[in-house]
């Protein structure tokens, strides 16, 4: 594949480059989970390459603040969406570098760089003549007074009457159908029958961009396999493009407007420059020279297969139509699934980063998706059995265990200081020229071959040390000065490998580096140590234990024991719309009874969970609630309360839930239990 043949890259010297490098901008709704996690590593190795190589390289990243999601789920939590925005990117920021992904500006693109860049753009879009508007005919939500974009309508399918299907496709037959078609409407979000309304939107002209695109995609900046998918779309025919959303909407008014917003995938991608101008305002960086058209630098894209057409088709139509360069590369990839499977929350395999951080060292993840990383865009399998095998053997017994075999000798025996003699200069000469090799692999984002390389390499160093075997020449005598050697050239191999290692495994670098009293950079690689003072060796990683990752996939269970809190708080209805009919006999299969709470207790290591014994007069069930955001266990010990008794019991992280109590309410702290009438007595039957 030739992807990027005509960047700089392959032109400009290293140390020359000046590159420019995002990640998608999770958006502000949800939490930072391995499968965002899979592109930001991917991101940080190529940019601590870059660096370590001494190119100048930035990279920028930042919450994607705008939308309908976000603003519903901010009304939701009841704050205002920028101050549930703020939460989130603080949260994901951290998350990012507590995972060692470090961004040199990770902003949010409800800024005031954001907004000036994307009127900017507009207005430059519109004097060209790419802007048109046109009436469009909507569903739209009568009570709750807004426009509903697809995926907040639900109803049965058109195609094949399957109930409950998403307002553009259908999980049953497959039909994918605008929501106008769908049959029996409502409103995912008050329930409510929406009614078709119309609205003037603004629409930007992709088909003008055509043959630009066409060669553009064919520039080498798009794997071969992504400019092969795109050329369907061309076939299928570029539509206009709807940039307008209408009020309320979270977002940025559309200047000249009322009511009229930006959507959020106009001002999403504009957010890239705008994290890049914050940082080179306060950086004192020409902006211009990553920007400006016909620019010499480079501008790479890091992002996931799903969201291509938005950042090969509408973002560079977009920068051509403004008059900026458009990026060198896209870099496209899989998705993660684990254990062979789609990220499941009832396996427990949607696993947020901050859960994983909770038990297992980030630099695993690193390694692991390192380890199975390629250029393409195939998904790419976490398997917990494999990913313990993987770095136990290769970063533990195979790259540590080189420092571990041959330092104590030195310190003990040789004062600490590496030998002045080279034994195996061969070796050495070998360790050194796969450095082209390796650059090149980590240059292209094959960083699953880089790997195999570098760990081709650790086992030529054990290889040598186990033929020496110094623990057995030291105890010989006159071996003194070969065992230096031996432990010497064992230590310098070390090296090496951290070198090509370092963008991966930053940590472990910085205490190799501490360890060996140099700092590493790719201009290490072309040094050897000679009688150099080293520190004391200390264990730089631990093994993986099999007991924290079935820890860590029962605890992504638990977080989802709670009631998901419900859609609209301000809803007449409540929360949720009314459900469809059932029988009576259907509703008699409930089997409610009166419990009282004998005891109530906090449960370790959960964040939403109490253990409730209920007592029923006579028989007490242990029963795990997600309502501790709103009841302390005080105050529940010794109320009465309602309970499905005939519930299935649920084996849960912490023990057996024998039933459910009933509560009501959005979620959070506004959640409410049952209380009987005075005089109701444990046992019960509720009818
Ligand atoms: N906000 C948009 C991106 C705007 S960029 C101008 C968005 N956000 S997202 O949070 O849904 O996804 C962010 C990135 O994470 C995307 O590149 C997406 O492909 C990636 N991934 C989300 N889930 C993923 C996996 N399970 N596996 C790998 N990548 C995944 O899209
Ligand atoms: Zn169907």
């Amino acid at each position: 594949m030739s992807e990027n043949s005509s960047n700089r890259s392959a032109t400009a010297p290293d140390g020359d480059r000046r590159i420019l490098v995002t990640s998608a901008l999770p958006y502000a709704n949800g939490s930072i989970h391995l499968g965002h996690l899979l592109e930001h590593i991917q991101t940080d190795i190529w940019t601590r390459f870059q660096r370590l190589r001494g190119n100048e390289c930035y990279s920028v990243c930042a919450d994607d603040a705008h939308g309908t999601p976000v603003m519903l789920k901010a009304q939701e939590l009841n704050i205002t969406p920028e101050e549930m925005v703020a939460r989130t990117r603080a949260e994901h920021h951290q998350d990012l570098l507590d995972f060692h992904v470090e961004y040199d500006n990770y902003y949010v693109t409800h800024s005031p760089e954001n907004k000036a860049l994307c009127e900017e753009i507009y207005h430059r879009l519109d004097n060209a003549g790419y802007i048109s508007k046109h009436t469009i005919n909507q569903l739209f939500d009568p009570q709750k007074e807004m426009f509903l974009p697809d995926r907040f309508v639900k109803g049965t399918c058109p195609s094949c009457g399957a109930e409950d299907q998403n307002g553009d496709s259908c999980d049953v037959c497959g039909a994918t159908y605008a929501p106008t078609e769908v049959v029996n409407p409502r409103s995912v979000v008050s329930g409510a029958t929406p009614v078709l309304k119309e609205s003037e939107h603004f629409f930007f002209d992709l088909p003008k961009f055509e043959g630009m695109l066409k060669s553009w995609i064919r520039s080498g900046a798009l794997q071969e396999e992504m400019a092969n998918k795109l050329e369907e779309w061309f076939e299928e025919g570029l539509q206009q493009w709807d940039i307008s959303r209408d009020s309320p909407y979270f977002g940025f008014e559309i200047p000249g407007t009322t009511n009229k917003f930006f959507y959020v995938w106009v001002d999403a991608p504009v957010g890239y420059m705008a994290s890049f101008q914050h940082y080179c305002n306060e950086h004192n960086i020409d902006f211009d020279s990553f920007w400006k058209e016909g620019s010499e630098t480079e501008l790479y894209h890091f992002i996931g297969k799903d969201i291509t057409y938005f950042h090969c088709l509408f973002w560079p139509a977009m920068l051509e139509g403004a008059g900026y360069r458009k990026p060198t590369g896209v870099n496209i990839h899989g998705f993660v699934t684990v254990n062979g499977a789609k990220m499941s929350k009832s396996r427990g395999t949607f696993i947020k980063g901050r859960t994983y951080l909770d038990y297992l060292n980030p630099e695993y993840l690193r390694y692991y998706f390192a380890a199975k990383l390629g250029d393409g865009v195939s998904d790419i399998d976490l398997n917990f059995t494999d990913f313990a095998q993987k770095v136990n053997s290769d970063l533990v017994g195979k790259v540590v265990n080189i420092a571990s075999r041959c330092a104590g000798f030195i310190t003990k025996r040789f004062d600490g200081t590496l030998s002045d003699n080279v034994l195996e200069p061969e070796l050495v000469r070998d360790f050194q020229n796969a450095a082209p090799r390796i650059a090149g692999l980590y240059e292209k984002r094959k960083y699953h071959q880089a790997i195999r390389e570098i760990m081709a390499l650790a086992d030529r160093a054990n290889q040598f040390i186990d033929a020496n075997a110094p623990w057995v020449t030291i105890k010989e005598e006159g071996k003194e000065a070969f065992t230096h050697d031996v432990c010497s050239l064992g230590i310098n191999l070390f090296r090496l490998l951290v070198v090509y290692l370092k963008p991966v495994l930053p940590v472990l670098a910085g205490k190799a580096e501490a360890f060996l009293n140099d700092e590493l950079t790719w201009a290490s690689l072309d040094t050897v140590l000679t009688g150099h003072a080293i520190n004391k060796f200390k264990p730089m990683m631990q093994r993986v234990e099999m007991e924290k990752i079935d820890a860590m996939i029962d605890a992504s269970k638990e977080s989802l024991a709670a009631p998901e809190p419900a859609v609209d708080p301000n809803s007449p209805l409540g929360q949720d719309p009314i459900s469809d009919t059932i029988s009576f006999d259907e509703f008699a299969k409930v089997d409610l009874r009166i419990a009282k709470i004998a005891h109530a207790e906090h449960v370790e290591k959960a964040d939403k969970l109490l253990r409730l014994e209920l007592d029923l007069g006579g028989e007490t069930r242990q029963v795990f609630a997600g309502i501790k955001s709103a009841y302390s266990p005080e105050a529940l010990i010794g109320k009465h309360t309602v309970m499905v008794a005939n519930l299935a019991p649920r084996k849960m992280r912490f023990g057996l839930s024998e039933g459910m109590v009933l509560a009501a309410g959005p979620g959070g702290d506004e959640l409410y239990i049952m209380e009987p009438h005075e005089g109701a007595k444990p046992g019960m039957r509720v009818k």
